[in-house]
């Protein structure tokens, strides 16, 4: 399985003092050093954490892939045509959210995603659609023609460990053995940490996750000591 890096929330530590540290490309190049597939990055309507500045330096300095996560609109379809990241994720956005709480209702909206999908693809970005692990949302996906979709694991990761884990599991299975079927690559990625993404490796032939708060989480306590034990030496 691959790993797709995201490093927003070293940009929402940057923006909490709004200068230029922690740097959002010094984390991209560490975890592009560790052998990863893709930096992922969400760049917001209201650049709550990476920038357009961001995206246009990592798709300057980084050899790795790129894959950008994006609303369906049209000052993302101007950024997205522009920057030609190697891969770009659609998710639906509410400025309100603190993280992206559902997947695209892609089955309500076929034409719409049909044509904004197809403006990405033939401009030599890969496009994957971000889903709720829904039978109906896969079946859409598939006549949207993408090759790639991401399943929300949210409820999944709210499940671990209660009641509802195993039923929560079984829609992420059924949802990527349909797509597998119908011939779309699936990964997966939303609240995925240490212990909840164990399972991930039940579901066959999942493409990549895409990580990005827990690892962000745990580069803390895996990095403190030594960052307290320098700065004491310094002093
Ligand atoms: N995949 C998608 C489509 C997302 O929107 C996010 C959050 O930006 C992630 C994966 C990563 O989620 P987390 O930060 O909870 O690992």
């Amino acid at each position: 399985m691959l790993l797709g890096v995201n490093i927003d929330h070293v940009a929402t530590l940057r923006n909490a003092r709004g200068g230029d540290e922690p740097s959002v490309l010094e984390a991209a190049l560490i975890s592009q050093e560790c052998g990863i597939n893709a930096i992922t990055v969400h760049l917001r309507e209201d650049r709550r954490h990476i920038h357009d500045s961001d995206l246009k330096e990592l798709k300057e300095k980084l050899t790795c892939k790129i894959n950008l996560e994006m609303a369906t609109t049209s000052e993302m379809l101007e950024i997205v045509l522009k920057t030609k990241p190697e891969f770009c994720c659609l998710v639906p956005e509410k400025r309100q959210e603190v993280t992206t709480e559902g997947g695209l209702d892609v089955s309500s909206n076929i034409p719409y995603y049909n044509e904004y999908v197809r403006k990405i693809q033939d401009n030599g970005t890969l496009v994957s659609l971000f889903i709720d692990p829904d039978i109906h949302q896969v079946e859409a996906s598939k006549e949207i023609g993408t090759k790639f979709i991401e399943l929300h694991t949210g409820a999944y990761a709210n499940a671990f460990g209660k009641d509802n884990e195993e039923h929560e599991f079984q829609r992420l299975l059924t949802s990527a053995k349909r797509a597998q079927e119908l011939g779309i690559t699936v990964n997966a990625g939303h609240g995925l940490n240490y212990k909840n993404v164990l399972r991930m490796k039940e579901i066959p032939n999942l493409h990549e996750l895409n990580i990005g708060h827990s690892i962000i989480s745990r580069a803390i306590f895996v990095g403190l000591r030594q960052a307290v034990l320098e700065m004491k030496e310094l002093i």
